[in-house]
């Protein structure tokens, strides 16, 4: 197995950061390292492993050579590259929402779905972050139970909508206490501070948003659900800075009490169980931010539904929701000799 010529392509966003420093976490074996952005950041040096490294502009010849390029930069740029990313023989794994829904596109939580890496012709999705936390837990207690329904409310962070929203967040709350006048450049509509935005992309079908379609039509490619099994989500931008938060309700086909679900998730794989409410341990955005698990708490019966469990699952947006999903299936591309 030999190790592969990589790109971060998006590397000095949000995520490509954190894609950085999970490599380096890592140790993740590479041949060559590149680290590639739109022309405003072509130039800057970004510092790796004691190296200095300086960002290239994302043009068709920088990917030459490479085998497997890390995608972060929006769709766009994503659906503008791929086709020569692929050209160059190289594998895309890709952040952005392009090409999730492509029959033909795997979309894989490693972990869950990696069988479905083998299918693969170039270009691997990686889900949106809200559902990337919910695959973790799900997986096993659908594998026990089978997940006949499901409703999903998010309490989503400010880092899952780029640099940007990060500085609406810091710099207008800055402004708001001193009473003094912010410009946002994400939230233009409404405040994020000390506020609740339930909104996320744009609207579609029955008023619902994208960015809720997303979780109910990305779980059901994930865990090969049929139609008939229904979910809804609301989502919901909060004034947090890292993790998102998830309240989920599932009804399951067979009867799953709350001892049997932390029983399974406490061995699940990338699930960590913080369930103790008579010593008030659950989780909560700051105590997942920068941590790989998927916690799961306030683990209990759901009982507007049959055969039903609600809990509640944290988990930091950027490392399971993107990052460290994006070099999991890295390494599982190393792994299964799928580059
Ligand atoms: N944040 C999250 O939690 C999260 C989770 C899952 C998926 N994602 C997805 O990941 C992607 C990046 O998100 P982010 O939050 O990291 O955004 P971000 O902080 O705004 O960073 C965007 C990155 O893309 C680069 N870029 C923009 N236009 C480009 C172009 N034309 N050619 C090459 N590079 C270009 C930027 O480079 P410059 O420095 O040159 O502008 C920057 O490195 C998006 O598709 C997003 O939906 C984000």
């Amino acid at each position: 197995m030999s190790s592969p010529n990589i790109a971060i392509l998006g590397a000095t966003g949000v995520v490509g950061q954190e894609i950085l420093k999970i490599l380096d976490e890592k140790n993740f074996p590479f041949n060559e390292i590149k680290f590639l952005a739109s022309a405003r950041s072509a130039g800057n040096q970004i510092e790796f492993k004691g190296k200095i490294y300086t960002v290239e502009e994302a043009k068709p010849e920088a990917f030459e050579g490479l085998n497997i390029v890390l995608a972060s930069a929006g769709g766009a740029t994503s659906k503008a590259l791929a086709e020569e990313i692929i050209k160059k023989g190289a594998v895309m794994v890709d952040n952005s929402s392009a090409f999730r829904m492509e029959p033909e596109v795997p979309l894989v939580i490693a972990g869950v779905n990696d069988d479905d890496l083998k299918k693969h012709k170039g270009i691997i999705a990686n889900p949106n972050c809200s559902t990337s936390q919910l695959m973790l837990p799900l997986k096993p207690l659908h594998d026990y139970a089978n997940i006949k329904r499901m409703i999903v409310s998010t309490y989503q962070s400010v880092s899952g909508a780029g640099k940007d929203a990060i500085d609406d967040l810091i710099e207008g709350t800055k402004a708001y206490l001193n009473n003094e006048q912010y410009d946002p450049k994400k939230f233009k509509d409404y405040l994020i501070s000390f506020n609740l935005i339930p909104h996320i992309d744009s609207f579609v079908d029955y008023d619902y948003t994208k960015e809720e379609m997303k979780v109910v039509n990305e779980t059901r490619k994930i865990l090969h659900l049929s139609k008939d099994v229904r979910i809804s989500c609301t989502a919901v931008r909060v004034p947090v800075h890292t993790s998102h938060s998830e309240s989920v309700s599932v009804e399951f086909e067979k009867e799953i009490t709350p001892e049997k679900a932390r029983e399974i998730l406490s061995s699940a794989y990338g699930v960590e169980v913080v369930d103790d409410v008579a010593n008030l341990k659950y989780p909560t955005p700051i105590e997942a931010a920068g941590k790989d698990p998927v916690y799961v708490g306030r683990i209990r019966k759901e009982l507007a539904l049959d055969n039903g469990l609600a809990m509640w699952v944290v988990a930091d947006n950027l490392r399971i929701g993107a990052a460290l999903n994006t070099v999991r299936i890295a390494e599982k591309l190393v792994e299964m000799n799928l580059f």
